[in-house]
């Protein structure tokens, strides 16, 4: 089965990276927002990413129009009846998961295929909720969605075979490269990252070096684009504690656990880029100050 429409539900930060990337790519995109403000935000999101894009010659300029043009959002789900996709990236609460599933799957016939962008959040216990378990399969996006190559098509237990094939192949299609992961906190990629990003706190707390020399030495010793702090900031520190929560309760192991000091900078609100201040402080433009 080849998928040409797809629908996407949220236009955050992955949603509506993800809805440019599935546009670019050729399919016909319908988007759903709980309310007029947020679609605007995901707007304003798209346009400077496609401006971004045009900008370094990966696209021409009416490419990313008619790119542009292939996106559609709304507040009501109207337009999902006819998807071949529903690639769900709302608030990680299972709870609003649950539901925007369960309206889903009344609505979208048997044959659609849904995937949740969840990057903490068992698969198989939303796939459950729905009348189509074997037709149900995790599809995780990394930030920001329209540069970072890689997806992750996560394999429930209920998840079949061919659902898998028909994903890997969507994810080629759409120019990203997949790889498979069983249903289990992190899948890969976070079950690698989580737990070196909550050491580079440790690493802080216990006094062995400073925010900036710990980056210093990333950026430098091991060549990743952005040290361990400047990520937190740039994903946001509610969503690492967030998800070292959820890793610590699957797993049992301390160093799963998120470490005091993250804890408290949630509590304190230095969320990171988003709410100018986390381990940096960033101006309004998202500029390190
Ligand atoms: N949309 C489109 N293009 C963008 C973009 C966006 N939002 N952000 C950056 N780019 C493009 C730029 O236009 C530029 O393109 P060219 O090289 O063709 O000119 C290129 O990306 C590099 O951008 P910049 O020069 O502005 O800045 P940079 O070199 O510092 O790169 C970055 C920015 C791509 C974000 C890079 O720092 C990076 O790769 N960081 C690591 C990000 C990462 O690890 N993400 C995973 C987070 S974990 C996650 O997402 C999983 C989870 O579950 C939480």
């Amino acid at each position: 089965m080849a998928i040409e429409r797809v629908g996407v539900v949220g236009f955050g930060a992955m949603g509506s990276g993800i809805a440019q990337v599935c546009a670019s790519a050729g399919c016909s995109v319908t988007v759903r927002e709980v309310d007029q403000a947020a679609i605007d935000r995901g707007w304003k999101g798209i346009d400077s990413s496609l401006a971004r894009v045009v900008k370094a010659g990966r696209m021409a300029e009416d490419e990313a129009k008619a790119a542009r043009a292939r996106i559609g959002a709304a507040t009501t789900f109207d337009a999902f009846a006819d998807r071949d996709l529903v690639i769900e990236a709302v608030l990680e609460i299972a709870d609003v998961k649950r539901k925007v599933f369960e309206e889903l799957d009344r609505l979208c016939p048997p044959s659609t295929i849904f995937a949740s962008n969840t990057s903490s959040l068992p698969i198989v216990d939303m796939a459950v909720t729905t009348k189509r378990p074997q037709r149900f399969a995790g599809l995780h996006f990394f930030n920001p969605a329209p540069v970072m190559p890689l997806v992750e098509v996560v394999q429930a237990v209920t998840t079949s075979d061919e659902t898998v094939a028909t994903l890997k192949a969507f994810v080629q299609r759409i120019g990203k490269v997949p790889v498979v992961s069983k249903d289990v906190a992190g899948f890969i990629v976070n079950r690698l990252l989580v737990p070196y990003m909550l050491d580079a706190i440790r690493v802080l707390e216990q006094g062995i070096a400073s925010v900036e020399d710990i980056d210093t030495a990333v950026k430098n010793g091991l060549r990743h684009p952005m040290g361990p702090f400047e990520l937190l900031d740039y994903t946001g520190l509610d969503i690492a504690y967030h998800v070292a929560n959820v890793f610590f309760e699957e797993f049992k192991e301390p160093r799963m656990a998120p470490p005091p000091l993250l804890k408290r900078m949630v509590a304190a609100g230095r969320l990171g880029k988003k709410t100018g201040r986390g381990f940096y402080e960033w101006d309004d433009k998202g500029i390190k100050k």
